[in-house]
This record gives structure tokens, sequence and C-alpha cells, in this order.
């Protein structure tokens, strides 16, 4: 018998062939993670068979990390516009199909405390391991079953005219677990993949979402990472990273898109390596790898007509107005780089340009082990926006990360894993 671990007793319907144990459940959902746990709670409390399957040690990993330890779970305001999609339209249905409000309502139902921090992003007063447990205490009363600590070896869909019956038109899940040498074989008529992105691989990222999409000739958005701190070039890091520490607020943006300019007044934060905080998280979603980032130093400030009211307009006072925007030791690094070039009228409105205007040009970002999110994924054009199912290849779900949706900074990715696995629960 396997020696998986299963938290809820063993399948209802195992049948054995040469050593191996072969299950049949109506949906298998692979990752146990926020959206795969939606989608498991949903589908089991229609009564279907649920079978989870997790390749870490245990549930909701990424959950547990998230927030700094207290789970953003989800975001107030929450509207499409808040995502990052080849296709913008594509996750509005499945986001006015769940809510933030419905989340509120199952975290209040089991009386977990939270609060808003700021924005609308809504996050546990005590820990994340609240919303873990919420899950699964969920999984449990919808007789969901959920394995962990399993390698998944294959995948495959039964052919229909196969004389082999048992899998035809079925989903055939291989798997092993880790702890020994043997094998199972689970069977099931919906598939879903919830098994995210490539962010973080040292608590269970893989690629096997986007390999799956591939095994089945779906179209993949490029992946890239999102929610990242940007890498300096070296000048750039000699010039400015023994700053490190030191933050002020700004607003970032890159060059418009479609006319649509995406700015984000926040904090940016000096890093060893280049620039973090929320402001730099947010824009490096939509950095394309190659444009200059603009941060703009004194967001809504004119600089020109305060220092008009001041006593004097000279060095001096501009020295002061920029130790009263940036840290001490930015302002007067800041000064050493751009100093004023004499005190003509054009001198000072080139200076606050220039700080209104810093042009960044970040080499790098600091890659998937420093992203929260991975963005592109697999193309909404291969899914039903209701269903999650894929038109090509049907019974076969993707939901969460893995699909090119992506949120921006603020409690919207769980939103879009509880939304796109509630969807997908509903059909499964
Ligand atoms: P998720 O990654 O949660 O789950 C996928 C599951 O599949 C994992 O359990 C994984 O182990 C499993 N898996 C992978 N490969 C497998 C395989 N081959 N076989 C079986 N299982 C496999 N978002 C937000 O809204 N608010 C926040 O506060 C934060 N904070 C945050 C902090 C940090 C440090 C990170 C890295 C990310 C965040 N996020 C966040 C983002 C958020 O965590 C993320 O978008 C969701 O967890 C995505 O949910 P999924 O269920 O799609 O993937």
């Amino acid at each position: 018998m396997s020696h998986f671990y299963s938290r809820y007793g063993p399948a209802r319907h195992p049948r054995y062939t040469k050593g191996r144990v072969n299950q049949e459940y109506d949906a298998i959902i692979l990752g146990a993670g926020a959206a795969g746990l939606m989608c498991a709670i949903e589908a089991g409390k229609r009564g279907r068979r649920v079978l989870v399957l997790e390749r870490a040690d245990r549930i909701g990993k990424k959950i547990l990390i998230s927030g700094g330890g207290r789970c953003n779970f989800t975001n107030l305001h929450t509207t499409p516009e808040n995502f990052l999609s080849s296709n913008p339209h594509f996750a509005k249905s499945a986001l006015a199909r769940y809510t933030p409000a419905d989340f509120i309502r199952l975290v209040e139902k089991h009386g977990i405390p939270y609060h808003e921090k700021k924005l609308g992003q809504l996050f546990c007063d005590r820990a994340a391991s609240d919303i873990t447990a919420m899950l699964e205490r969920e999984c449990r009363d919808a007789r969901v079953e959920i394995r962990c600590n399993i390698q998944i070896q294959t995948v495959h869909k039964g052919q229909a005219s196969q004389n082999d019956d048992s899998t035809s038109g079925q989903f055939v899940v291989q798997v092993q677990a880790k702890s020994d040498s043997e094998e199972s074989l689970y069977t099931a008529s919906r598939l879903v993949a919830a098994t995210g992105g490539l962010s973080i691989a040292k608590i269970g990222a893989t690629s096997f979402g986007y390999d799956l999409a591939r095994q089945f000739g779906l179209k993949i958005v490029p992946a890239r990472p999102a929610l990242v701190p940007l890498v300096f070039t070296e000048r750039d890091r000699r010039r400015w990273c023994d700053l490190a520490g030191a933050s002020c607020e700004v607003a970032a943006s890159v060059p418009p898109t479609k006319k649509k300019l995406q700015s984000f007044r926040e904090n940016m934060l000096f890093t060893h390596q280049g620039i973090s905080g929320p402001a730099i998280l947010q824009i490096s979603s939509y950095w394309d790898g190659k444009q200059a980032i603009h941060a703009d130093l004194a967001p809504g400030r004119d600089l020109v007509a305060e220092l008009r009211t001041r006593e004097h307009r000279d060095q001096a006072s501009w020295k002061a107005m920029v130790r009263e925007i940036l840290p001490r030791r930015f302002a007067d690094r800041w000064l050493e780089t751009y100093p004023l070039a004499g005190t003509s009228d054009r001198a000072f409105i080139d200076a606050e340009r220039q700080l209104h205007q810093w042009e960044i040009n970040p080499e790098k970002t600091e890659g998937y082990g420093k992203a929260e999110v991975t963005a592109g994924g697999v193309d909404t054009d291969e899914l039903a926006a209701k269903t999650m199912e894929t038109r090509k290849v049907p019974g076969l779900f993707f939901i969460g990360e893995v699909v090119d949706v992506t949120g921006q900074l603020g409690g919207f990715n769980f939103q879009w894993a509880w939304a796109s696995g509630f969807c997908a629960g509903q059909a499964v």
C-alpha cells in the first residue's frame, strides 16, 4: 500500500494491478496551493470525489510565507485593472463570480481576525497559518483527499478508442511517493493544473504546469519574474548601492503602452544590488527588460514655485529643499551627482525636472528566486473565461498563477487564485 501522506484516509475505490494502486476520482487537482485548494473545496462541496496531489510535504507553503507571514489574502478594491494579461478582459468573469466579499465571508465564518493595512489590503491579525488551517478544514468538510510528498511521473489522457475501457477518455496520473518507489495510478475525467509559477523554487515552485500545457499542445505566453527587485548596472551599483536601506516615496512609471500610463506612488528602497520597495516591485511587472524606468522623486511637488516663496533662491536653499524631500544620505549623493548648474531660472527648472524624472536603466531583475509572482503562463486564449477549462482538451483546467493573469501587489494574486479556483470548482 502506498506510504502517501493522506489526511483523510484511503480513496474510496482502490484497485490493485501488478503491485500498483489504481484509484478513480471525479477530479484530480495538481498542487495544494491557494487556487488548487479553493477548487478542491468547491468541487467537493458539489459532491465530487476529489484528490489533490502535492509535491511538498505540506499544503499551502506559499500562503504561509505570504504577506510577511500574515498573508495579504485579498484586496477590497479589486478590479480587472489590477491585473496584467495578454488579454486584459479574460479575468473579468472569474473576478465577478468570486469577489473579495466572498472570501471575507469565508474568513469570517472561521472567526479569523483580520485588518486592513492600507489601500484595501487585508491581512490576518495573527498568522497566515489561519488561512491554511481554514482551507484544510474546508477540504475536510468537503471530503477532499490530499496527498503530500508525491512526485508526479506522467500524465496522459486515455484515448476514447483504446480497448482499455478503464481509462478511455480519462486522465491518468502516474505518481510515486517520495519516501519509497511504490507507484500509483490515479484516474479522473477532470484534471486541474494548479501548480503555480516559477517563483521561489526552494519552497516547491516547478515548471510542471507549463510543461503539462506544452504536452497538450497549448500556447504559453513567455514567463518572466514579476513583483521583483531590480538590479542596477555596475556603474549605478557603485554610485548608489552604499545607500542600501534608505527609502523614500516615489512615483515609478514606465513609458506608456496603448496610451495607458502605469504609475505607482509608493516607497522605493535601495538594496545592496539595486532598488526594491512597493513602487519598484509594482513597476517591475510592467518592465520589458529594456526600457528606462522613471522615478519621480518629488511626486506632486512644484519645487520652483515653492522656491519662489522662500527668502533666498540660491544653491543653499535648493540643497535644503532636496534634503527635505529625500533622506539625508540620498539627498547628499543626489546633489553630488546632479549639482545645480548655476542659479538661473533655467538651472532651477532643469534641476527640478531631473528630480521628477530620474531615469533608471536596470541591468536585470533579481529573478525567480526573489520574485513574488511569475507573469505570463498558459495563454488565456486556450481557456474558457467562465470555467478555466481548456478549449482543446475537454476536462483539462488551468487555474491560479500558472495562467497568464498576474495581479499587482496588494492581495490581488490571492484573489485571482481564489476566483479562478472557485470557477473551476463549479465546473469539474
Ligand atoms: P501556489 O504556488 O500557491 O501553489 C502551487 C502548488 O503546487 C504548491 O503547493 C507547489 O508545491 C505545488 N506544485 C508545484 N509543482 C508541483 C508538481 N510538479 N507536483 C505537485 N505539486 C506541485 N499574493 C498575495 O495576493 N498576497 C500576498 O501577501 C502575497 N505574498 C507573497 C509573498 C511571497 C514571498 C511570494 C513568493 C508570493 C506572494 N504572493 C502573495 C503571491 C501568491 O503567493 C501566489 O500568487 C499564489 O500563491 C498563487 O497561488 P497558486 O495556487 O496558483 O500557486
